[in-house]
C-alpha cells in the first residue's frame, strides 16, 4: 500500500475485533515510530505498549469513552519535554499509517484522566501522556468525515 492510499483509508476506529495483534506487525507499527523524525534528533518520547486485558480494562475506565478496553493493544504516548509534545505526535502519527498498511484500525485519544493513567503505569512525576493509541483490527468501516476545502486550508505564498 502506498503512503497516499495509508492516509485516504486511515479513519478513527472506535469498535475492535477481538483479535490479537501479532508480535512482528506490533514491532513493525512501533519501528515505525522509531523512525519518526523529532527536533534535533533528540527522542524525548516513550510508548508504552498495553496488552494485559486487566490493565486495558483500567485504562478504558480512566477515559471518557469506552471502547478504548477493547483493543489487543493500546499505545500510551509519552514525553519528557512538554503536554503536547509535536515529536511524540509524529511519533503516533507514523504508527496510525502503518497500521492502515497492516489492515488494523487506530483512534488518537486526547480525553483522559491523565494523573490516573500516570499512577496505573508508574509514569514519572515529569513525564507527561500526550496521549493514547487503542490500535486493532477493526469491527467497523466509518465513512470519512468530510473535510474542508483545499482553498480554505491553504493560501500561498501569504496568509
Ligand atoms: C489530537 C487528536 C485528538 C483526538 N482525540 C480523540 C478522542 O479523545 N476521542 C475520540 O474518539 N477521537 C479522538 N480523535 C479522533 C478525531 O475525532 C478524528 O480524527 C476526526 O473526527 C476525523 O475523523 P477520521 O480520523 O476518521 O478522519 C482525536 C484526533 C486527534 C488528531
Amino acid at each position: 500500500m502506498d503512503v497516499m492510499e495509508a492516509i485516504r483509508k486511515r479513519r478513527s476506529i472506535r469498535a475492535y475485533k477481538n483479535e490479537p495483534i501479532s508480535d512482528e506487525i506490533l514491532q513493525k507499527l512501533l519501528t515505525a515510530g522509531q523512525l519518526a523524525p523529532t527536533g534535533n534528533n533528540k527522542q524525548p518520547w516513550k510508548l508504552i505498549v498495553v496488552r494485559d486485558p486487566e490493565m486495558r480494562k483500567k485504562i478504558n475506565d480512566a477515559c471518557a469513552q469506552d471502547f478504548i478496553g477493547d483493543a489487543p493493544v493500546i499505545l500510551v504516548a509519552c514525553s519528557s519535554k512538554e503536554p503536547k509534545d509535536m515529536n511524540t505526535t509524529i511519533v503516533v502519527d507514523h504508527i496510525t499509517l502503518v497500521a492502515v498498511a497492516e489492515g488494523l484500525g487506530s483512534c488518537w485519544i486526547r480525553s483522559f484522566d491523565e494523573a490516573k493513567i500516570k499512577e496505573l503505569l508508574d509514569i514519572p512525576e515529569e513525564i507527561h501522556v500526550v496521549c493514547l493509541l487503542p490500535i486493532g483490527y477493526p469491527a467497523e468501516n466509518p465513512e470519512m468525515p468530510e473535510r474542508k476545502p483545499l482553498s480554505e486550508l491553504v493560501s500561498y505564498e501569504k496568509y
